[in-house]
């Protein structure tokens, strides 16, 4: 089949660019992170501008296939929110030097290539509101594309030297053995929440950190800069995450287009589930509703009494949503953005550590 382009709908303005993962930040709290940046930052919306360009005329491989195949994605939205960081944190130096503008776009076309192979291994029908690319070319194109992104993120990165090669290849081996350990899940006497905690970090957080350092790097910020965007960085991404879990238990189609416990029914981990396992083994109601939810969710994937599973299974995620393990993932959650911002210590009081505040706060107080 000839592959179609899509319509491209996408800002560059950093009001626009707000979420983490791949859903937007949509409540007024969080769009004051965007104006505070607007704001305070303006240079940061011009280096995104730039970054943009530059991803345009770097997603092309001179392939009529492959110019189409690798921009698909990029075309179809996301929220620049790895570049946005590598260019917050070059405030703290000599701001958007070219360097710094390649650095964002390595950020982002790493993140673009695991999209694509994330959505084979999770047979995802949607990704940034369109079908995902294997749904329009297949298996092997989608993840061709996806190596074909990486290999452009490695090239950028070899003009940036030594330092920033290591980087990513550092980052690449933490991305594809987060995926692995979660594909494979705890071994055996490994704590499954610590175990959970740790993909997480790698799978997420690693590249949002490795951003983060990029922008002190190329803009020549005192080194000791670097580590306190590298933690938070890992943290912030180890945050969203914990809230994603939580926010999986709302039904919220408006905003998100998904019924509640959409993970849970595909069989995801998330943390609530991992708390109730825990709960269960002393606590028989804890242990009735995981059994309840796990019988439901195979009950639904099997034709038989899919249509009560369904209904038992929405009414076990409502009590799931309200039990104290949902409550103790928000916590934890608000934890890990606390300590991100704990982290900022070294940095200097002004625009750029404020707005990473905000940013790691706004990451806890979304809803959708
Ligand atoms: C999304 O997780 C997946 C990731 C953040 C990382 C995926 C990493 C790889 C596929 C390793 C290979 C990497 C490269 C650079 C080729 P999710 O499924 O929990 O989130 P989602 O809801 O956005 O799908
Ligand atoms: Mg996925």
């Amino acid at each position: 089949m000839r592959p179609t382009l899509p319509l491209a709908r996408r800002s560059t303005a950093i009001s626009a660019n707000v979420g983490l993962g791949e859903r937007l930040f949509a409540t007024s709290e969080e769009r004051d992170f965007a104006r505070l940046v607007d704001d305070g930052l303006a240079l940061v919306d011009d280096g995104l501008a730039l970054v943009e360009a530059g991803l345009l005329r770097e997603v092309a491989f001179g392939d009529d296939v492959a110019d189409v195949t690798g921009r698909y994605l990029l075309d179809a939205g996301g929220k620049r929110v790895r570049p946005m960081l590598t260019l917050l944190t070059a405030q703290l130096g000599d701001g958007n030097t070219d360097q710094v503008i390649t650095a964002a776009q390595v950020a982002e076309i790493t993140h673009l290539a695991s999209l694509y192979h994330d959505d084979v291994m999770d047979e995802a029908d949607l990704r940034r509101g369109v079908p995902s690319a294997q749904n329009v070319w297949g298996n092997s194109v989608a993840i061709l594309t996806g190596d074909l992104l990486f290999a452009r993120a490695s090239q950028l990165v070899a003009g940036l030297g030594e330092r920033a090669i290591r980087l990513q290849a550092d980052t690449f081996e933490r991305l594809v053995l987060g995926q692995l350990h979660e594909t494979i899940g705890p071994r055996d006497g490994e704590d499954p929440i610590e175990h959970y905690l740790s993909v997480l970090a790698d799978k997420t957080g690693s590249l949002i950190s490795a951003a983060a350092q990029m922008g002190v790097i190329f803009s020549n910020a005192a080194t000791e800069y670097e580590q306190a965007v590298r933690t938070f960085g890992e943290k912030v991404g180890v945050a969203f995450q914990l809230v994603d879990d939580v926010i999986d238990l709302s039904p919220q189609p408006e905003e998100t287009g998904k019924l509640a416990g959409t993970d849970l029914r595909a069989g995801v981990q998330t943390l609530p589930l991992l708390r109730l396992r825990r709960l269960a083994e002393d606590d028989p109601e804890s242990a009735a509703l995981l059994e309840r939810i796990e019988r439901d969710v195979d009950d639904t994937a099997a034709e038989a009494e899919a249509e009560d599973a369904a209904r038992d299974l929405d009414d076990a995620i409502a009590q799931l949503r309200d039990h104290e393990v949902t409550r103790a993932t928000l916590d934890e959650a608000r934890r890990w953005s606390r300590e991100a911002v704990e982290a900022l210590e070294p940095l200097p009081d002004g625009p750029v550590r404020k707005a990473l505040t905000r940013f790691a706060e706004s990451v806890v107080e979304r809803t959708s």
